[in-house]
């Protein structure tokens, strides 16, 4: 089982650039089908949740190829109209994004069936809403055996609808299915992240008509269909977002580039409040930290609020600093799985209820690390990297959805970390860097 070596304690400084925004990257890829037409992603980040969801449309007859590593070519004019729309399980069951399918093909084809999703385990997360956008619109949707969400309707009508939780996956759906559906929807509490601006402006650039994406009223009028494209994605806010923080763990001076600095606002200001140097620039951002940082309180709220997906690497930077800090997730319950794993390297975190207590400790000892998601476990590399001597990082497949090359990246930063297979290669990964 492949996992992460890494030998901590060193500054990591240098440049790093940043990939395309993977939640964007899901809502946008599954959206592309939406059209007939050809239309050419530029800037998709090369991770697993986005090959996986890449084989998920192709197993649905669109025309999916690679134009260089980065840039994808989707064709949504090879899926019959009546060809079997039963999503393959195998692909879905993978990615929480497979939901995206449902919206998409709903929009299109008046008929879609996917199979519940799964994704990281970080709470209940329930569909809901996205059930609710759907019906308001005019389908139909039951839940049928086998664990599979099918929603069919005769038309899809434009209509009112009020999300009673702000939700990303939900406002992404809704959109999707609204783009072609007759008349006017307004989505009511929408979500603002950069992400929904994202897929709003892909959508747009493919001849829909949606105002509003980025506050919280989206109103879309339907048209009669959509057009080829070529669209380029956002960078990734989380991905820049963990190098930022990678800077003020490991004490270390890293310029963060091709980002939006606006993006991220909310990082950038704990950073700061806790005594690390950030700068901006046009689109990048230089963090650099010198000895200990203060404490602070941060609570996860949907943007522009501090994101639930820099939760676990703010922790993991937190229980460095002098000090009492707590953090309150209020998003998703079950974020906290890395807490007893950075208590193994020293750490000292209480969790009560939807917070974490940390009271920051002066160094980590390297130890034998297991990733509990994506995030999770970004936060170990992170609190591996920082501290004195060896850990190992397992079950790295949940890194590998959502950071393209992070070990690459991480070297080129001076880190010490590689990928090993077996006890052979981390122990000559271990005499090589003594
Ligand atoms: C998206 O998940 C992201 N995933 C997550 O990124 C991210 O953590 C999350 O948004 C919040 O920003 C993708 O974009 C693929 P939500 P999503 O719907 O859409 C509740 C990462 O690490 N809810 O915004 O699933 C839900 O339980 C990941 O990259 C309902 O109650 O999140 C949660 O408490 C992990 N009913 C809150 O809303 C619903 O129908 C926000 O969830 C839908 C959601």
């Amino acid at each position: 089982m492949e996992k992460y070596v890494i030998k901590g304690g060193v500054p990591l400084d240098g440049e790093v650039t940043i990939a395309g925004a993977k939640n964007a990257a899901l809502g946008i890829l599954a959206a592309a089908i939406l059209t007939d037409d050809e239309v050419i992603i530029e800037n998709v980040p090369y991770v697993e949740d986005t090959k996986v969801l890449l084989r998920a449309i192709e197993a649905l007859g669109a025309t999916v190829k690679y134009i260089d590593l980065h840039t994808v070519s989707i064709c949504g004019g090879t899926i019959k109209k009546d060809a079997d729309l039963c999503v393959d399980d195998e692909y879905i069951r993978k990615i929480r994004a497979s939901y995206y399918l449902l919206g998409s093909m709903l929009g299109k084809f008046k008929y879609a069936q996917v199979a519940l999703p799964g994704g990281c385990d970080i709470g209940l997360r329930p569909i809901d809403q996205h059930i609710k956008g759907f019906e308001a619109l005019g389908a139909k949707v039951d839940i049928v055996s086998g664990g599979k969400v099918v929603a069919k309707a005769d038309n899809l009508i434009g209509n009112h609808v009020y999300m009673d939780v702000v939700t990303v996956g939900a406002t992404i759906n809704i959109m999707m299915a609204a783009v072609l559906a007759e008349g006017k929807t307004t989505i009511e509490n929408a979500a603002k992240e950069p992400h929904i601006v994202d897929v709003a402006n892909f959508l747009n650039s493919m001849g829909a008509n949606i105002k509003g994406a980025g506050t919280d009223v989206i109103r879309i009028r339907g048209v009669q269909r959509l057009y080829g494209t070529e669209y380029s994605i956002i960078p990734d806010q989380i991905e820049a977002g963990t190098f930022m923080t990678m800077a003020v763990a490991t004490k270390g001076n890293i310029l963060v580039k091709n980002l939006i600095p606006k993006h991220m606002e909310a990082v950038s200001s704990k950073l700061s409040e806790i005594g690390a140097t950030v700068i901006e620039y046009d689109d990048s951002i230089r963090v650099m930290a010198d000895g200990r940082m203060r404490s602070t309180q941060i609570k996860t709220l949907p943007y522009p609020g501090f994101p639930t997906d820099m939760q676990p690497q703010m922790a993991a930077t937190l229980a460095l600093s002098v000090g009492n800090s707590i953090i309150t997730e209020s998003i998703f319950e079950n974020r906290f799985k890395y807490v007893n794993e950075l208590s193994r390297m020293g750490a000292r975190i209480k969790v009560e209820g939807n917070s974490a207590i940390i009271t920051g400790v002066e160094k980590y000892t390297g130890a034998n690390l297991v990733a509990p998601d994506l995030r999770a476990g970004a936060a170990l590399v992170i609190a591996a990297l920082a501290a004195d001597g060896f850990s190992t990082v397992e079950d790295i497949k949940y890194i590998l959805r959502g950071y393209e090359d992070f070990d690459g990246k991480i070297r080129s930063l001076g880190g010490n970390i590689e990928i090993v297979d077996d006890d052979r290669e981390t122990q000559k990964f271990k005499l090589r860097v003594g």
